[in-house]
């Protein structure tokens, strides 16, 4: 089956095909960051027209790069939610505009669950297994029991975990998006130079919380300062703290749910320490740990794809009557 993914869930406009379910035919990711770079965060208002602008041009060259005509097209799917309404309305309202004009049946997909399920343009990973998704928008913990179907057992209360890097970096001036330059500081840091708190490490749930460890962070620089020698660890320590409370409550999950297999997705997935932790915690605890390779980490209509032809499979197709929706519902 010949898949169209779409994703315009916040700053990048996607489109991938996607053949039989493994094969990348293309997978285009035209990235906002300069634009939104200058306002030093996504402004959404922005993100929608830049979309509209952009949508049909970046279809007419992933079909032209995968040498697929529209025609041949059997299943658009497209991210529904969650994520920025404005820009979601541009991907939906496309994505039925195709469906209706070529008679093709559509599959809207949550966004969450295409980072948890990106693994599987590389691997086939058995179910049931846990998935952490770590991105600017989401800190999810998804209990999947089988393909398409899971539940979320812990969420973020507040900031998301690439939320808290970009902020940071904000503060710092290091630029929008800050995770990637929050990585590349740290990596000359030692993460254990100040033990910052671990939020909600202890406590009997999977939700996270990163918003007061982003406050630590501030109060600290304002209290001793931050110079060019000391940067290194501030940032080093703030990554370790973030990335060792991720990997101390997936644990805490796989083992309450006697999963041992976790897969982990999103942007911040991307980072070298946090897949450095997860993978020296597999080897301790015999639990295997999947991270798709880090083009595949961050927003890409590829995962939306794969996603659908999971649903596409079982016939689970969306009606036309369906909507957006900005926040992941908690079940
Ligand atoms: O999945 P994604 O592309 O978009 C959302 O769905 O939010 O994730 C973007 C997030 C940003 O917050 C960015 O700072 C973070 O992923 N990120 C990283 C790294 N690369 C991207 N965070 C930490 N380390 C990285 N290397
Ligand atoms: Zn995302």
């Amino acid at each position: 089956m010949l898949i169209l993914g779409i994703d315009t869930s916040c700053d990048d406009t996607s489109i991938a095909l996607l053949r039989d379910g493994s094969e990348i035919l293309s997978n285009i990711v035209s990235s906002q960051v300069e634009l939104h770079g200058l306002f030093g965060g996504i402004v959404p208002e922005l993100a929608s027209r830049k979309h509209v602008e952009l949508i049909g041009r970046i279809c007419e060259r992933a079909l032209a790069d995968a040498h697929v005509r529209l025609e041949d097209v059997e299943c658009v799917a497209v991210t529904n939610g969650p994520g920025l309404i404005g820009s979601l309305l541009v991907g939906l309202m496309f994505a039925k505009g195709f469906c209706l004009a070529t008679s093709t049946p559509m599959v809207a997909v949550n966004h969450v669950e295409a980072h948890a399920m990106s693994i599987f343009l590389e691997q086939k990973p058995q179910f049931p297994f846990i998935a952490l998704i770590v991105s600017g928008g989401h800190t999810a913990l998804l209990l999947f029991e089988e393909p398409c179907r899971y539940r979320i057992i812990g969420s973020t209360r507040d900031d998301a975990a690439g939320e808290a890097f970009d902020k940071i970096a904000k503060y710092l001036g290091l630029g929008y998006p800050g995770g990637k330059a929050i990585e590349e500081i740290a990596a000359s840091g030692r993460p254990d130079a100040i033990p910052f708190p671990r939020p909600m490490v202890d406590e009997d749930n999977y939700d996270f919380s990163f918003s007061g460890l982003k406050t630590a962070f501030i109060n600290f620089v304002k209290k001793h300062g931050i110079t060019e020698s000391s940067r290194p660890d501030l940032i080093a320590s703030f990554q370790e703290a973030i990335c060792d409370v991720l990997c101390r409550k997936t644990m805490r999950a796989a083992k309450a749910y006697s999963v041992d297999r976790v897969v982990v997705g999103g942007g911040v997935a991307s980072n070298g320490r946090l897949r450095v932790l997860y993978s020296e915690w597999a080897a301790r605890e015999k639990i295997s740990v999947l991270f798709p390779s880090r083009g595949l980490c961050t927003d890409n209509a590829a995962m939306v794809a794969i996603t659908g032809s999971f649903y596409a499979e079982r016939n689970l197709f969306s009606p036309e009557t369906v909507r957006v929706f900005s926040r992941m519902a908690r079940g």
